[in-house]
Protein backbone atom coordinates (compact mmCIF):
# COMPACT_ATOMS: atom_id res chain seq x y z
CA UNK A 1 0.00 0.00 0.00
CA UNK A 2 1.18 3.49 -0.72
CA UNK A 3 -0.30 6.86 -0.98
CA UNK A 4 0.14 10.15 -3.18
CA UNK A 5 -0.85 13.14 -4.11
CA UNK A 6 -2.35 13.69 -7.15
CA UNK A 7 -3.37 17.17 -7.76
CA UNK A 8 -5.38 18.75 -4.60
CA UNK A 9 -6.17 14.67 -3.92
CA UNK A 10 -4.91 12.66 -1.45
CA UNK A 11 -5.24 8.96 -2.69
CA UNK A 12 -4.36 5.54 -1.88
CA UNK A 13 -3.43 2.90 -3.90
CA UNK A 14 -4.22 -1.10 -2.09
CA UNK A 15 -1.70 -3.16 -3.60
CA UNK A 16 -2.22 -6.78 -2.43
CA UNK A 17 -5.60 -8.81 -2.47
CA UNK A 18 -5.44 -8.69 1.35
CA UNK A 19 -5.06 -5.28 1.29
CA UNK A 20 -8.25 -4.48 -0.86
CA UNK A 21 -10.45 -7.73 0.59
CA UNK A 22 -9.78 -6.68 4.14
CA UNK A 23 -10.25 -2.29 3.21
CA UNK A 24 -13.41 -3.09 1.17
CA UNK A 25 -15.06 -5.14 3.70
CA UNK A 26 -15.48 -2.61 6.01
CA UNK A 27 -18.20 -0.28 5.71
CA UNK A 28 -16.73 3.13 6.02
CA UNK A 29 -14.25 1.94 3.01
CA UNK A 30 -17.33 1.49 0.54
CA UNK A 31 -18.44 5.46 -0.26
CA UNK A 32 -17.56 6.95 -3.54
CA UNK A 33 -16.09 10.45 -3.64
CA UNK A 34 -17.68 13.28 -3.11
CA UNK A 35 -16.19 14.95 -6.05
CA UNK A 36 -17.92 17.15 -9.07
CA UNK A 37 -17.80 13.88 -11.24
CA UNK A 38 -19.87 11.47 -8.66
CA UNK A 39 -21.81 14.29 -7.82
CA UNK A 40 -22.33 14.25 -11.99
CA UNK A 41 -23.41 11.01 -12.65
CA UNK A 42 -25.21 10.21 -9.29
CA UNK A 43 -27.57 13.68 -9.46
CA UNK A 44 -27.74 13.24 -5.62
CA UNK A 45 -26.73 10.56 -4.55
CA UNK A 46 -29.12 8.17 -7.24
CA UNK A 47 -28.68 5.56 -9.04
CA UNK A 48 -25.79 2.83 -7.57
CA UNK A 49 -22.43 2.99 -9.43
CA UNK A 50 -21.70 6.66 -8.11
CA UNK A 51 -23.80 7.04 -5.20
CA UNK A 52 -23.13 6.74 -1.46
CA UNK A 53 -24.91 6.47 1.77
CA UNK A 54 -28.41 4.69 2.81
CA UNK A 55 -30.31 5.52 -0.72
CA UNK A 56 -27.21 3.25 -2.01
CA UNK A 57 -27.74 0.99 -0.18
CA UNK A 58 -31.12 0.46 -0.57
CA UNK A 59 -31.26 0.62 -4.15
CA UNK A 60 -27.93 -1.84 -4.62
CA UNK A 61 -30.17 -4.88 -2.26
CA UNK A 62 -32.78 -3.88 -4.23
CA UNK A 63 -30.65 -4.14 -7.69
CA UNK A 64 -28.45 -7.58 -6.54
CA UNK A 65 -31.75 -9.25 -5.81
CA UNK A 66 -34.00 -8.17 -9.32
CA UNK A 67 -30.51 -9.10 -11.44
CA UNK A 68 -31.05 -12.64 -9.37
CA UNK A 69 -34.61 -12.81 -10.65
CA UNK A 70 -34.65 -11.37 -13.81
CA UNK A 71 -31.31 -12.86 -14.91
CA UNK A 72 -30.56 -15.07 -17.30
CA UNK A 73 -31.18 -17.83 -15.85
CA UNK A 74 -35.02 -17.30 -16.92
CA UNK A 75 -35.93 -19.09 -19.98
CA UNK A 76 -37.36 -15.80 -21.86
CA UNK A 77 -33.82 -13.96 -20.41
CA UNK A 78 -31.62 -17.26 -22.21
CA UNK A 79 -34.09 -16.99 -25.29
CA UNK A 80 -33.50 -13.17 -25.64
CA UNK A 81 -29.72 -13.73 -25.56
CA UNK A 82 -29.69 -16.67 -27.81
CA UNK A 83 -31.77 -14.20 -30.27
CA UNK A 84 -28.68 -12.14 -30.38
CA UNK A 85 -26.00 -14.30 -30.19
CA UNK A 86 -27.62 -15.90 -33.60
CA UNK A 87 -27.73 -12.28 -34.70
CA UNK A 88 -24.07 -11.75 -34.10
CA UNK A 89 -22.79 -15.36 -35.83
CA UNK A 90 -24.68 -14.30 -38.59
CA UNK A 91 -23.44 -11.17 -38.93
CA UNK A 92 -19.81 -12.52 -38.54
CA UNK A 93 -21.16 -15.28 -41.45
CA UNK A 94 -21.78 -12.27 -43.79
CA UNK A 95 -18.40 -10.39 -42.86
CA UNK A 96 -16.29 -13.15 -43.14
CA UNK A 97 -17.47 -13.91 -46.89
CA UNK A 98 -17.18 -10.26 -48.03
CA UNK A 99 -13.99 -9.55 -46.93
CA UNK A 100 -10.43 -11.30 -45.40
CA UNK A 101 -10.53 -9.49 -41.99
CA UNK A 102 -13.61 -8.83 -39.92
CA UNK A 103 -13.84 -6.03 -37.31
CA UNK A 104 -14.28 -7.20 -33.66
CA UNK A 105 -15.51 -4.02 -32.41
CA UNK A 106 -19.19 -2.35 -32.63
CA UNK A 107 -21.35 -5.72 -33.65
CA UNK A 108 -20.23 -7.25 -30.11
CA UNK A 109 -21.21 -4.08 -28.15
CA UNK A 110 -24.64 -3.62 -30.20
CA UNK A 111 -25.48 -7.32 -29.15
CA UNK A 112 -24.14 -6.90 -25.26
CA UNK A 113 -26.26 -3.86 -25.18
CA UNK A 114 -29.31 -5.61 -26.45
CA UNK A 115 -29.00 -8.09 -24.28
CA UNK A 116 -28.94 -5.72 -21.46
CA UNK A 117 -31.88 -3.74 -22.82
CA UNK A 118 -34.01 -7.64 -22.53
CA UNK A 119 -32.89 -7.42 -18.82
CA UNK A 120 -34.20 -3.96 -18.31
CA UNK A 121 -37.15 -3.26 -20.76
CA UNK A 122 -38.19 -7.01 -21.20
CA UNK A 123 -37.76 -6.88 -25.56
CA UNK A 124 -35.38 -7.13 -28.23
CA UNK A 125 -34.52 -4.41 -30.51
CA UNK A 126 -33.21 -4.86 -34.22
CA UNK A 127 -29.54 -4.41 -34.82
CA UNK A 128 -31.20 -1.65 -37.24
CA UNK A 129 -33.33 -0.12 -34.42
CA UNK A 130 -32.66 4.27 -34.55
CA UNK A 131 -33.80 5.02 -31.22
CA UNK A 132 -31.71 1.85 -30.09
CA UNK A 133 -28.51 3.03 -32.26
CA UNK A 134 -28.84 6.48 -30.45
CA UNK A 135 -28.80 5.51 -26.83
CA UNK A 136 -26.16 3.10 -27.55
CA UNK A 137 -24.35 6.16 -28.68
CA UNK A 138 -25.27 8.42 -26.16
CA UNK A 139 -24.11 5.74 -23.58
CA UNK A 140 -20.85 5.02 -25.15
CA UNK A 141 -20.43 8.68 -25.48
CA UNK A 142 -21.00 9.76 -21.90
CA UNK A 143 -18.56 6.93 -20.81
CA UNK A 144 -15.17 8.51 -22.97
CA UNK A 145 -16.59 12.03 -22.12
CA UNK A 146 -16.05 11.11 -18.27
CA UNK A 147 -12.69 9.08 -18.67
CA UNK A 148 -10.99 12.41 -20.85
CA UNK A 149 -12.72 14.55 -17.67
CA UNK A 150 -11.33 12.50 -15.72
CA UNK A 151 -8.73 15.26 -14.64
CA UNK A 152 -11.71 16.95 -12.92
CA UNK A 153 -11.18 13.91 -10.16
CA UNK A 154 -7.34 15.35 -9.24
CA UNK A 155 -8.05 18.73 -9.99
CA UNK A 156 -11.74 20.13 -9.28
CA UNK A 157 -10.86 23.75 -8.93
CA UNK A 158 -10.13 23.57 -13.17
CA UNK A 159 -13.90 24.23 -12.98
CA UNK A 160 -14.02 27.64 -11.59
CA UNK A 161 -11.13 28.48 -13.83
CA UNK A 162 -11.99 26.77 -17.24
CA UNK A 163 -15.46 27.12 -19.62
CA UNK A 164 -17.60 24.02 -18.73
CA UNK A 165 -17.47 23.61 -22.54
CA UNK A 166 -13.47 22.57 -22.57
CA UNK A 167 -14.25 20.16 -20.05
CA UNK A 168 -16.76 18.53 -22.40
CA UNK A 169 -19.41 19.11 -19.38
CA UNK A 170 -22.36 20.33 -21.82
CA UNK A 171 -21.74 17.77 -23.88
CA UNK A 172 -21.93 14.54 -21.00
CA UNK A 173 -25.09 16.97 -19.99
CA UNK A 174 -26.61 16.33 -23.30
CA UNK A 175 -25.58 12.75 -23.39
CA UNK A 176 -27.24 12.29 -19.84
CA UNK A 177 -30.73 13.73 -20.71
CA UNK A 178 -31.11 12.90 -24.17
CA UNK A 179 -30.71 8.86 -22.52
CA UNK A 180 -32.76 9.92 -19.63
CA UNK A 181 -35.58 11.05 -22.40
CA UNK A 182 -35.36 7.32 -24.33
CA UNK A 183 -35.83 5.39 -20.91
CA UNK A 184 -38.29 8.12 -19.75
CA UNK A 185 -40.33 6.92 -22.92
CA UNK A 186 -39.88 3.26 -21.99
CA UNK A 187 -41.09 3.39 -18.86
CA UNK A 188 -43.99 5.24 -18.98
CA UNK A 189 -45.24 2.07 -21.98
CA UNK A 190 -44.40 -0.19 -18.87
CA UNK A 191 -46.73 1.94 -16.79
CA UNK A 192 -49.25 1.24 -19.14
CA UNK A 193 -48.85 -2.32 -20.44
CA UNK A 194 -48.54 -4.01 -16.93
CA UNK A 195 -50.74 -6.11 -15.41
CA UNK A 196 -51.57 -6.06 -11.57
CA UNK A 197 -50.75 -9.83 -10.21
CA UNK A 198 -48.39 -10.44 -12.99
CA UNK A 199 -44.93 -11.30 -12.29
CA UNK A 200 -42.49 -8.68 -13.06
CA UNK A 201 -41.78 -8.95 -16.74
CA UNK A 202 -38.01 -6.86 -16.56
CA UNK A 203 -36.04 -4.88 -14.48
CA UNK A 204 -38.44 -1.78 -14.69
CA UNK A 205 -41.33 -3.73 -14.05
CA UNK A 206 -39.47 -4.77 -10.76
CA UNK A 207 -39.14 -1.44 -9.51
CA UNK A 208 -42.45 -0.01 -10.61
CA UNK A 209 -43.49 -3.34 -7.86
CA UNK A 210 -40.95 -2.87 -5.30
CA UNK A 211 -42.37 1.12 -5.27
CA UNK A 212 -45.83 -0.02 -4.21
CA UNK A 213 -44.75 -2.61 -1.31
CA UNK A 214 -45.76 -1.28 1.83
CA UNK A 215 -43.11 0.50 3.97
CA UNK A 216 -40.40 0.66 0.59
CA UNK A 217 -37.97 2.69 0.71
CA UNK A 218 -38.36 6.44 -0.35
CA UNK A 219 -35.91 6.71 -3.00
CA UNK A 220 -37.93 4.29 -5.58
CA UNK A 221 -41.20 7.14 -5.47
CA UNK A 222 -38.62 9.02 -7.16
CA UNK A 223 -38.62 8.08 -11.06
CA UNK A 224 -35.62 9.80 -12.00
CA UNK A 225 -33.80 7.26 -9.71
CA UNK A 226 -35.46 4.43 -12.35
CA UNK A 227 -33.86 6.30 -15.31
CA UNK A 228 -30.42 6.32 -13.67
CA UNK A 229 -30.45 3.16 -12.68
CA UNK A 230 -31.11 1.76 -16.06
CA UNK A 231 -28.93 3.86 -17.41
CA UNK A 232 -26.44 2.43 -14.63
CA UNK A 233 -27.27 -1.00 -16.34
CA UNK A 234 -25.77 -0.03 -19.66
CA UNK A 235 -22.58 1.82 -18.73
CA UNK A 236 -21.18 -0.19 -15.93
CA UNK A 237 -22.67 -3.62 -16.70
CA UNK A 238 -22.76 -3.34 -20.79
CA UNK A 239 -19.33 -1.66 -21.55
CA UNK A 240 -17.14 -4.04 -19.21
CA UNK A 241 -19.16 -7.10 -20.96
CA UNK A 242 -18.63 -6.28 -24.29
CA UNK A 243 -14.44 -5.20 -23.73
CA UNK A 244 -14.02 -8.41 -22.21
CA UNK A 245 -15.93 -10.50 -24.94
CA UNK A 246 -13.55 -8.17 -27.16
CA UNK A 247 -10.54 -9.20 -25.65
CA UNK A 248 -11.46 -12.57 -25.04
CA UNK A 249 -11.45 -13.20 -28.60
CA UNK A 250 -8.05 -11.36 -29.16
CA UNK A 251 -6.56 -13.56 -26.68
CA UNK A 252 -7.91 -17.07 -28.67
CA UNK A 253 -6.72 -15.70 -31.76
CA UNK A 254 -3.01 -15.17 -30.31
CA UNK A 255 -3.66 -18.71 -28.72
CA UNK A 256 -4.65 -21.11 -31.24
CA UNK A 257 -3.79 -24.05 -29.12
CA UNK A 258 -6.03 -23.36 -26.40
CA UNK A 259 -9.16 -22.11 -28.95
CA UNK A 260 -8.82 -25.43 -30.16
CA UNK A 261 -9.16 -27.03 -26.95
CA UNK A 262 -11.74 -25.40 -26.19
CA UNK A 263 -13.78 -26.15 -29.64
CA UNK A 264 -12.69 -29.59 -29.15
CA UNK A 265 -14.25 -29.70 -26.27
CA UNK A 266 -17.79 -28.03 -27.37
CA UNK A 267 -17.98 -30.36 -30.47
CA UNK A 268 -17.73 -33.61 -28.06
CA UNK A 269 -19.76 -32.53 -25.71
CA UNK A 270 -22.74 -30.24 -27.89
CA UNK A 271 -21.54 -31.28 -31.30
CA UNK A 272 -22.30 -28.51 -34.15
CA UNK A 273 -26.12 -29.57 -34.52
CA UNK A 274 -27.24 -27.06 -31.92
CA UNK A 275 -26.30 -24.00 -30.17
CA UNK A 276 -24.35 -23.98 -26.83
CA UNK A 277 -26.98 -23.36 -24.14
CA UNK A 278 -26.11 -22.42 -20.15
CA UNK A 279 -26.99 -25.71 -19.02
CA UNK A 280 -24.45 -26.46 -21.17
CA UNK A 281 -21.90 -24.77 -18.61
CA UNK A 282 -20.91 -28.17 -16.15
CA UNK A 283 -20.24 -29.57 -19.12
CA UNK A 284 -17.45 -27.46 -20.71
CA UNK A 285 -14.68 -27.23 -17.66
CA UNK A 286 -12.15 -26.15 -20.28
CA UNK A 287 -14.21 -23.84 -21.44
CA UNK A 288 -14.90 -22.04 -19.12
CA UNK A 289 -11.30 -21.87 -17.35
CA UNK A 290 -10.00 -20.47 -20.68
CA UNK A 291 -13.03 -17.53 -19.84
CA UNK A 292 -12.27 -17.03 -16.97
CA UNK A 293 -8.58 -16.59 -17.47
CA UNK A 294 -9.47 -14.06 -19.77
CA UNK A 295 -11.63 -11.87 -17.68
CA UNK A 296 -8.01 -12.06 -15.38
CA UNK A 297 -5.76 -11.34 -18.50
CA UNK A 298 -8.09 -8.51 -19.58
CA UNK A 299 -8.17 -6.47 -16.61
CA UNK A 300 -10.82 -3.80 -17.58
CA UNK A 301 -10.88 -2.41 -14.73
CA UNK A 302 -7.08 -2.14 -13.38
CA UNK A 303 -7.36 0.35 -11.21
CA UNK A 304 -10.88 -0.72 -9.75
CA UNK A 305 -13.48 2.09 -9.34
CA UNK A 306 -12.44 4.46 -7.08
CA UNK A 307 -13.91 4.47 -3.39
CA UNK A 308 -13.60 7.05 -0.61
CA UNK A 309 -13.81 6.83 3.19
CA UNK A 310 -17.04 8.26 3.94
CA UNK A 311 -15.31 8.89 7.69
CA UNK A 312 -11.85 9.97 9.08
CA UNK A 313 -9.82 6.36 9.36
CA UNK A 314 -6.74 4.12 9.19
CA UNK A 315 -5.86 1.54 6.80
CA UNK A 316 -2.65 -0.50 8.37
CA UNK A 317 -1.83 2.83 10.11
CA UNK A 318 -1.70 4.68 7.41
CA UNK A 319 -4.27 7.75 8.34
CA UNK A 320 -6.86 8.55 5.84
CA UNK A 321 -8.84 11.38 6.12
CA UNK A 322 -12.11 11.22 4.71
CA UNK A 323 -13.25 11.57 0.91
CA UNK A 324 -9.50 10.65 -0.10
CA UNK A 325 -9.42 8.07 -2.80
CA UNK A 326 -8.96 4.85 -2.21
CA UNK A 327 -7.67 2.59 -5.75
CA UNK A 328 -7.20 -1.39 -5.29
CA UNK A 329 -4.70 -1.99 -7.87
CA UNK A 330 -6.35 -5.55 -9.11
CA UNK A 331 -4.00 -5.13 -12.14
CA UNK A 332 -1.11 -5.99 -9.86
CA UNK A 333 -2.67 -9.36 -8.29
CA UNK A 334 -3.85 -10.12 -11.77
CA UNK A 335 -0.36 -10.12 -12.80
CA UNK A 336 1.25 -11.27 -9.47
CA UNK A 337 4.01 -14.10 -10.15
CA UNK A 338 3.59 -15.24 -7.11
CA UNK A 339 -0.54 -16.27 -7.72
CA UNK A 340 -0.24 -17.23 -10.80
CA UNK A 341 2.11 -19.54 -12.73
CA UNK A 342 2.09 -17.86 -15.93
CA UNK A 343 0.66 -14.39 -15.03
CA UNK A 344 1.06 -12.68 -18.34
CA UNK A 345 -0.33 -15.84 -20.61
CA UNK A 346 -3.82 -17.12 -20.74
CA UNK A 347 -3.39 -20.51 -19.17
CA UNK A 348 -6.92 -21.97 -18.68
CA UNK A 349 -4.69 -24.52 -16.41
CA UNK A 350 -4.98 -21.88 -13.58
CA UNK A 351 -8.37 -22.73 -13.12
CA UNK A 352 -8.38 -26.48 -13.56
CA UNK A 353 -7.71 -29.40 -10.71
CA UNK A 354 -4.73 -30.48 -11.65
CA UNK A 355 -6.22 -34.01 -10.45
CA UNK A 356 -9.74 -34.21 -12.10
CA UNK A 357 -9.82 -30.92 -14.71
CA UNK A 358 -12.61 -29.87 -13.22
CA UNK A 359 -13.36 -25.82 -13.13
CA UNK A 360 -12.20 -23.92 -10.09
CA UNK A 361 -14.63 -20.94 -9.92
CA UNK A 362 -12.80 -19.08 -7.12
CA UNK A 363 -9.14 -19.14 -6.24
CA UNK A 364 -6.80 -16.67 -4.64
CA UNK A 365 -5.52 -13.45 -6.75
CA UNK A 366 -8.79 -12.77 -8.56
CA UNK A 367 -10.40 -9.58 -7.63
CA UNK A 368 -12.15 -8.86 -11.15
CA UNK A 369 -15.71 -8.00 -9.58
CA UNK A 370 -14.15 -6.33 -6.74
CA UNK A 371 -14.87 -7.28 -3.09
CA UNK A 372 -16.82 -6.79 -0.20
CA UNK A 373 -20.06 -4.39 0.02
CA UNK A 374 -19.92 -2.64 -3.57
CA UNK A 375 -18.86 -6.15 -4.98
CA UNK A 376 -20.03 -6.54 -8.69
CA UNK A 377 -23.89 -6.99 -8.21
CA UNK A 378 -24.08 -7.93 -12.41
CA UNK A 379 -21.28 -10.85 -11.82
CA UNK A 380 -23.80 -13.55 -12.58
CA UNK A 381 -25.07 -12.05 -15.48
CA UNK A 382 -21.68 -10.71 -16.97
CA UNK A 383 -20.83 -14.64 -16.46
CA UNK A 384 -23.78 -15.44 -18.33
CA UNK A 385 -23.07 -13.26 -21.57
CA UNK A 386 -19.48 -14.20 -21.37
CA UNK A 387 -19.75 -17.95 -21.58
CA UNK A 388 -23.22 -17.71 -23.99
CA UNK A 389 -21.31 -15.73 -26.36
CA UNK A 390 -17.89 -16.72 -26.29
CA UNK A 391 -18.82 -20.52 -26.71
CA UNK A 392 -21.30 -19.90 -29.86
CA UNK A 393 -18.20 -17.79 -31.15
CA UNK A 394 -15.74 -20.54 -30.80
CA UNK A 395 -18.36 -23.19 -31.71
CA UNK A 396 -19.09 -21.17 -35.06
CA UNK A 397 -15.92 -19.81 -35.85
CA UNK A 398 -12.30 -19.89 -35.79
CA UNK A 399 -10.31 -17.00 -34.90
CA UNK A 400 -6.91 -16.34 -35.73
CA UNK A 401 -4.32 -13.49 -36.84
CA UNK A 402 -4.26 -11.86 -39.96
CA UNK A 403 -0.93 -11.69 -41.96
CA UNK A 404 1.81 -9.15 -40.09
CA UNK A 405 -0.43 -9.12 -36.75
CA UNK A 406 0.99 -10.46 -33.83
CA UNK A 407 0.50 -10.97 -30.13
CA UNK A 408 0.04 -8.18 -27.90
CA UNK A 409 -0.54 -5.41 -31.13
CA UNK A 410 -3.33 -4.33 -30.63
CA UNK A 411 -4.46 -0.69 -29.20
CA UNK A 412 -6.16 0.07 -26.08
CA UNK A 413 -8.79 2.67 -24.84
CA UNK A 414 -8.10 4.72 -21.74
CA UNK A 415 -10.71 5.32 -19.56
CA UNK A 416 -13.15 3.78 -16.85
CA UNK A 417 -13.34 0.55 -18.89
CA UNK A 418 -9.76 -0.28 -20.69
CA UNK A 419 -11.20 -2.34 -23.77
CA UNK A 420 -9.29 -2.92 -27.28
CA UNK A 421 -9.67 -0.31 -30.01
CA UNK A 422 -11.64 -2.31 -32.60
CA UNK A 423 -9.02 -4.74 -34.46
CA UNK A 424 -9.34 -6.99 -37.52
CA UNK A 425 -8.98 -10.70 -37.02
CA UNK A 426 -9.20 -13.58 -40.01
CA UNK A 427 -12.58 -15.43 -39.17
CA UNK A 428 -13.68 -18.43 -40.59
CA UNK A 429 -16.22 -20.32 -40.26
CA UNK A 430 -16.37 -23.77 -39.38
CA UNK A 431 -18.21 -26.55 -41.68
C1 LIG B 1 -17.03 -8.92 -17.25
C2 LIG B 1 -17.99 -8.21 -16.73
C3 LIG B 1 -17.89 -7.31 -15.52
C4 LIG B 1 -16.82 -6.96 -14.73
C5 LIG B 1 -15.37 -7.45 -14.86
C6 LIG B 1 -17.32 -6.06 -13.71
C7 LIG B 1 -16.54 -5.52 -12.70
C8 LIG B 1 -16.97 -4.57 -11.80
C9 LIG B 1 -16.15 -3.88 -10.83
C10 LIG B 1 -14.64 -4.12 -10.62
C11 LIG B 1 -16.94 -3.01 -10.14
C12 LIG B 1 -16.49 -2.02 -9.05
C13 LIG B 1 -16.82 -2.51 -7.67
C14 LIG B 1 -16.27 -1.57 -6.59
O1 LIG B 1 -16.53 -0.38 -6.63
O2 LIG B 1 -15.53 -2.06 -5.71
C15 LIG B 1 -18.27 -3.14 -10.67
C16 LIG B 1 -19.36 -2.41 -10.22
C17 LIG B 1 -20.63 -2.51 -10.76
N1 LIG B 1 -21.05 -3.37 -11.75
FE1 LIG B 1 -19.89 -4.71 -12.74
N2 LIG B 1 -18.66 -5.87 -13.89
C18 LIG B 1 -19.05 -6.61 -14.97
C19 LIG B 1 -20.34 -6.74 -15.48
C20 LIG B 1 -21.45 -6.14 -14.95
C21 LIG B 1 -22.81 -6.36 -15.41
C22 LIG B 1 -23.22 -7.31 -16.52
C23 LIG B 1 -23.62 -5.53 -14.66
C24 LIG B 1 -25.12 -5.36 -14.67
C25 LIG B 1 -25.98 -6.11 -15.32
C26 LIG B 1 -22.76 -4.79 -13.74
C27 LIG B 1 -23.20 -3.84 -12.85
C28 LIG B 1 -22.38 -3.16 -11.97
C29 LIG B 1 -22.86 -2.10 -11.07
C30 LIG B 1 -24.27 -1.54 -10.99
C31 LIG B 1 -21.75 -1.70 -10.32
C32 LIG B 1 -21.71 -0.64 -9.21
C33 LIG B 1 -21.89 -1.32 -7.85
C34 LIG B 1 -21.84 -0.35 -6.69
O3 LIG B 1 -21.27 0.73 -6.84
O4 LIG B 1 -22.38 -0.70 -5.61
N3 LIG B 1 -21.47 -5.20 -13.94
N4 LIG B 1 -18.27 -4.10 -11.66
Amino acid sequence: MFSLRAGTELAVVLNSESAIRSAFARPELCARPDTFMFRFFSMGERGVASASGERWEAQRRFMHSALGRMGFGRPRMEELMQEEVGELCQLFSEKSKESETVEIGRDINVSVVNCTWGLVAGERRSHGDEKMKDFLYCVQRGIELASTSAVLLFAPWLLRFLPERLLGIPEMREMRDRTHDFLQEVIDEHKESRQEGEPARDFIDAFLDEKEKPGHHESFDDELQLKMVCAELFAAGAEPTSATIRWAIRFLAENPEVQEKARDEIESVVGSHRRVELSDKPDLPYLRAAIQDAVRLSDIHPVGILHAPSEDTDIDGLRIPKNSFVFPNFHRVHRDPSLWECPEELRPEHWLDPATGAFVPQRPGFVAYSSGRRRCPGQEVGQALLFCFLANLVQRFEFSLAEGDSAGKVETSMGVVVGPRPYRLVVKERS
